[in-house]
C-alpha cells in the first residue's frame, strides 16, 4: 500500500469504526510500556500487523497478553536491533529508561538505542520513523532545573538529532507530563513548537494516536512538537495547529555536546 493509501486508511479508521485491512508492518519499540501499549492497540483497532517489542516477553504478556507478536529486544543489542526490523514498513519508538544512571541509563538507551534503532530502519527502508521522546527535549531542554532530568532529556535530544539527520522521514513528539487517565484520551490538545513549551500535561492515549497519526500525515512530516491538554482548545483543533509547527530544517538545531558531563 502506498502512503498515500495508507494516510487515507487511517483518515478513514478515525471516521469508521470498524478496523480496516492493512498488510504494512509497524515495529512499537517499547510495546510493553505505557505509551507503546496503547499505540499498538490503536494499530491493531485500524487493521495494521503490530511487531511488538520488550525486554522481558513473559513480563510483558502478564501484562498485555499473549495476542501480540512480541519480540524480546534489548536496543542495546545493535545486532538484534537490525535482525528485528525485517520486513518492518513504519515504526513507533515509545522506549525510555527509567534508570536515570548506569548501564540502561539514557546514554545507552534513549541515545544509544535509538541510533540502532534509526540506523537499521535506514537499512530496512522503513518509510516513517515516529518517535515520543519529551516535550523539554530538543534544543530547548536547558530550562530542566534538575541535573538528573536534563541529562536525560540531553541523550534523548542526541537521539533525536541522529534521527533528523538520518534520511528517514521522521516525527518527534514530545509528551508534557504524561497521564494514565482518560484511558481512551480525546482530551483536547494544543501542539506546539517546543520552543514555545513551558509546561502541562497530557493523557497517554493522546500521545500514542499522535505518534499513529504521525505516520502517515505530512504535517507532521520532519517536525518536532510538544503536546499538553488544553481545555481551552477544541477537541481536534491540534490537526489545525499542527500545520503552523515549521519543519526542522527551518528551526534551531540542537547542540551535540554534552550539556554536562555524566556522574563518575
Ligand atoms: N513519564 C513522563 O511523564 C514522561 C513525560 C514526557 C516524556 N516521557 C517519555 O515518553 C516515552 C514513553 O514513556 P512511557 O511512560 O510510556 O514509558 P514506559 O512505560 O516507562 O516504558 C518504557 C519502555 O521502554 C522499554 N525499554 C527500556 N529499556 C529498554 C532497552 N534497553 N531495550 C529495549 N526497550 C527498553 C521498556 O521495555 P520493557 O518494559 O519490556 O523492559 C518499555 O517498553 C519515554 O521516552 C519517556 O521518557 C515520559
Amino acid at each position: 500500500m502506498s502512503i498515500r493509501k495508507f494516510s487515507l486508511a487511517l483518515a478513514a479508521a478515525a471516521v469508521l469504526s470498524g478496523p480496516l485491512c492493512a498488510s504494512e508492518l509497524v515495529l512499537v519499540a517499547g510495546a510493553s510500556g505505557r505509551t507503546g501499549s496503547a499505540a499498538m492497540r490503536l494499530l491493531r483497532e485500524q487493521g495494521f500487523a503490530v511487531r511488538a517489542t520488550t525486554t522481558n516477553r513473559d513480563r510483558a504478556i502478564e501484562r498485555h497478553g499473549d495476542q501480540w507478536d512480541w519480540i524480546e529486544l534489548d536496543v542495546r543489542d545493535r545486532e538484534a536491533v537490525f535482525a528485528a526490523m525485517q520486513d518492518v514498513d513504519y515504526l513507533i519508538c515509545a522506549i525510555g529508561t527509567r534508570s536515570l544512571i548506569g548501564g540502561n541509563g539514557p546514554e545507552f538507551v534513549d541515545y544509544r538505542g535509538v541510533v540502532n534503532l534509526v540506523d537499521a530502519a535506514v537499512e530496512a527502508g522503513v518509510r516513517h520513523f515516529a518517535v515520543v521522546t519529551s516535550a523539554a527535549a530538543g534544543p530547548y531542554r536547558e530550562r530542566s532545573r534538575m541535573i538528573i532530568f536534563a541529562r536525560a532529556r540531553h541523550w534523548k535530544t542526541m537521539g533525536e538529532n541522529h534521527l533528523k539527520r538520518s534520511g528517514l522521514a521522521y516525527t518527534v513528539v514530545g509528551p508534557s507530563g504524561l497521564r494514565e487517565e482518560p484511558a481512551n484520551g480525546g482530551e483536547p490538545l494544543r501542539v506546539m513548537a517546543r520552543a514555545d513549551y513551558d509546561t502541562g500535561a497530557v493523557a497517554i492515549a493522546d500521545v500514542a494516536m499522535l505518534a499513529v497519526d504521525a505516520l502517515a500525515n505530512p504535517d507532521a512530516r520532519n517536525r518536532s512538537y510538544a503536546v499538553i491538554r488544553d481545555e481551552s482548545a477544541a477537541v481536534g483543533a491540534w490537526r489545525e495547529m499542527l500545520k503552523t509547527i515549521r519543519p526542522d530544517s527551518e528551526t534551531e538545531e540542537a547542540p551535540d555536546h554534552p550539556l554536562m558531563p555524566d556522574p563518575e
